[in-house]
């Protein structure tokens, strides 16, 4: 039978022999960064991510915030770093970015989780300033992000994104039509990085959670008249927690998805089938 060579072959069989010989989900030796980290499933993504050996760096607006959660993942025995920054800040993802090259001198995954949903109401009546904040965090700063973080990840041999987006990506959720705009985006750009970074060994994928108990989505889980309303359309019938949302991204991260690239992986307790 004819061999057929591809570019990364080599790369391949290097992987092939690290998923047979130790746990495929094993992050050990890896540096992640994850973005919206000091709580919610950001947090989840974090402290999974220690736990199966990787080094995070716990990232969010809030300097105190991130501190905490680094602390306590440290605590707990794993290796944690907390570097503040607002993603949809072009100044601060710059600065982001030299700081952890000249600190950690590569960044092997990039979780970009960290999202503004500044307005809940009529698409009609959408102010503007909720449309532009809503694509400076959840477009531009994604974007950035996976620009700068791919430069580092092509100086170093590869690596890999993955981009939280939502269901409502694919099926605008009521009276969230700008911020499901920008999620429909974030798997856009989840598939056109993870085509032209292929050959550059850098895989990118997205997560898209359904209905997740966290501040972000209180004003859903927290309403009894919501609740009634969205339970009975999710056959699991029943929100998530930010820990069954994690794994997910765990995969995603590890030598278990060596061949997965461009994928948007609904978590969503059944609701999109
Ligand atoms: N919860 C759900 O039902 C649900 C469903 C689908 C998708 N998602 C997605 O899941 C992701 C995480 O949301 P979550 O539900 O876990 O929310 P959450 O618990 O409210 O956490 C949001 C995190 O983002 C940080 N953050 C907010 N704006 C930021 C900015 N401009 N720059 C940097 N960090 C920022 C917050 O910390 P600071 O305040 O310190 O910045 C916090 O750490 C988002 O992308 C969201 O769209 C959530």
């Amino acid at each position: 039978m004819k061999t057929i060579v591809t570019f990364n072959n080599a790369l391949a069989t290097e992987t092939i022999t690290k998923i047979s010989s130790k746990n495929a989900f094993d992050l050990s030796g890896k540096t992640a960064l994850i973005t919206g980290a000091s709580r919610g499933i950001g947090e989840a993504v974090a402290r999974l991510f220690a736990i199966n050996g990787a080094e995070v760096i716990v990232s969010s607006r809030k300097a105190e915030s991130v501190q905490a959660i680094a602390g306590s993942i440290n605590d707990d025995g794993g290796k944690a770093h907390a570097i503040a920054c607002h993603i949809g800040d072009e100044e601060a993802v710059q600065t982001l970015m030299k700081d952890i090259q000249s600190r950690f001198g590569q960044l092997d995954i990039l979780v970009n989780n960290a999202a503004a949903n500044p307005y809940f109401g009529h698409i009609l009546d959408t102010p503007m300033s909720a449309v532009k904040k809503t694509v400076e965090v959840n477009i531009e700063g994604y974007f950035l992000m996976s620009q700068l973080a791919g430069q580092l990840m092509r100086e170093s041999g590869g690596g890999c994104i993955i981009n939280t987006a939502s269901i409502n990506g694919v099926t605008p959720g009521p009276m969230q039509g700008i911020y499901s705009i920008t999620k429909a985006a974030v798997i856009s750009m989840t598939e056109a990085f993870a085509k032209e970074c292929a050959p550059q060994n850098i895989r990118v994928n997205a997560v898209l959670p359904g209905l997740t108990e966290t501040k972000f989505a209180s004003a859903l889980t927290q309403n009894e008249a919501m609740l009634n309303m969205i339970l009975p359309a999710i056959p699991l019938h029943r929100v998530a927690q930010p820990e069954e949302i994690a794994p997910a991204f765990l995969y995603l991260a590890s030598d278990a998805a060596s061949y997965v690239t461009g994928i948007s992986l609904p978590v969503d307790g059944g609701i999109l089938a």
